[in-house]
């Protein structure tokens, strides 16, 4: 049999691909059901883009790569091509849109285009072997314990990285690159909690609060959660994909400046309030208690015995609140993989291997990471659609 094209992984970038590449078109997945990452994104209802996705939202080798597919396919094309299918959206926050009902309407949306499209989805297939003949390549598949071969012009990898092993992530895109002469760059999990060795935060396990995080270059205001194992909560999400292992991460629990006139105003009016008392009034009771254990703050008296700088002294500490990460809890929850396929071995405007005629590779697979937000969807769109426009 011979097609046009082959893609591999029908999930986001990957469904979409087949949806508009045209000619005779098969994607494989060795999944019971495409989309599994899309169903159970953002609490099931699809963080499917971000009203703000511009190129600074995510992390390449190479920053500019990601410039051209996702300005001519941009969070606009995608909200459009939602809203014909009726599906209707959200803003949450941060620019971040949501199905109203469910991720599902997603993933029927897609596998409509697929069908109009004339593309084929053969599920629960596997790659068994890819060879270069000429401008082709020869492929064996195995589908429901048969082998059948088959022989494309264009293959595209589309089986995204290693995140989630459990819902079928697998390092096939990377092996195929490296296989056709590509070059991958060193990956690892990303948009993923942090772990501390001695569980020093389980005790405040469940509480939440907005901070400043930083982490090398990246920082963010969102909320952080404390964990059994760590740190969680988008805050953290977002700099993991910045921390180096072995580096620190920086919390500012006083994002807004505000706690040392806050503490000020407050000894003026009522100094004999406690100090611990008033600064439950502005940080979670449970934090209060146990910041002399973290930071190594004596919170003794009233306020009106602390001192403009003993005032400025606890605000600065709460401010830049170091700490080092054992870890981060790996491929097992993370997001995202970082890194992937080099981008200097593909063409940005179509996403084609420079090395490779007629390879192809999209969405996750690539060495483009975007924040947490809607950006990784974007990016599968957007990837998808400039190798389907090229195909
Ligand atoms: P994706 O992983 O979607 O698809 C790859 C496909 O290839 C899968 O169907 C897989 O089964 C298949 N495959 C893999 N190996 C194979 C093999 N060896 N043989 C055959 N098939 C194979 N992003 C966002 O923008 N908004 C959000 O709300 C979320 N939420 C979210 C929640 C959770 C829990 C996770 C894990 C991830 C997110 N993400 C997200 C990230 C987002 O899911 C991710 O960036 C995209 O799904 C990437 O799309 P791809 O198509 O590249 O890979």
């Amino acid at each position: 049999m011979q097609i046009d094209t082959l893609i591999l992984g029908a999930g986001a970038a990957g469904m979409m691909c087949a949806a508009h590449a045209g000619g005779r078109v098969v994607a494989i997945d060795h999944a019971k059901a495409p989309g599994e990452k899309i169903r159970i994104s953002g609490g099931g209802r699809c963080n499917f883009t971000n009203l703000h996705c511009t190129p600074e939202a995510f992390l390449s080798q190479n920053p500019h790569f990601c410039k051209s597919a996702l300005s001519r396919y941009t969070q606009w094309d995608f909200i459009e091509l939602v809203e014909a299918h009726g599906i209707a959206w959200h803003e949450k926050t941060l620019g971040q849109l949501f199905c109203d009902v469910s991720a599902k309407d997603i993933i029927a949306m897609l596998r409509g285009l697929m069908q109009a499209a004339g593309a084929e989805l053969w599920l629960e297939t596997s790659l068994v072997e890819v060879t270069r003949d000429g401008d082709l390549f020869r492929v064996t598949l195995e589908r429901g314990g048969r082998r059948n071969s088959l022989v494309t012009r264009n293959l595209v990898l589309a089986s995204g990285g290693k995140s989630i092993p459990k819902m079928g992530a697998t390092g096939l895109a990377y092996d195929l690159a490296r296989q056709f002469g590509l070059r991958v760059t060193e990956t690892s999990a990303a948009l993923v909690p942090f772990t501390f060795s001695d569980q020093r935060f389980a005790p405040l396990a469940g509480v939440s609060l907005p901070v400043r995080a930083r982490a090398g270059s990246g920082s963010f205001d969102e909320a952080m959660l404390f964990t059994h194992r760590g740190l969680s909560g988008p805050a953290m999400l977002q700099i993991s994909s910045y921390w180096q292992e072995g580096g620190d991460i920086t919390v500012d629990l006083d994002p807004e400046a505000r706690l040392y006139e806050a503490l000020r105003a407050k000894r003026a009016e009522a100094g004999r309030v406690n100090l611990t008392t008033e600064l439950a009034r502005h940080l979670p009771q449970r934090l209060v208690d146990a910041l002399p254990e973290h930071l190594g703050l004596r919170l003794s008296g009233n306020l009106a015995d602390q001192s403009d700088a003993a005032l400025q002294a606890l605000c600065d500490a709460l401010r830049g609140w170091q700490l080092r990460p054992q870890g981060t809890e790996g491929y097992r929850t993370a997001e995202v993989t970082l890194g992937g396929i080099d981008t200097d071995d593909l063409s940005s405007k179509t996403m084609e291997a420079r090395p490779c005629p007629g390879l192809y590779a999209i969405g996750e697979a690539v060495d483009v990471t975007g924040w947490l937000g809607g950006y990784n969807f974007q990016w599968a769109w957007s990837s998808a659609m400039a190798a389907a426009r090229a195909i």
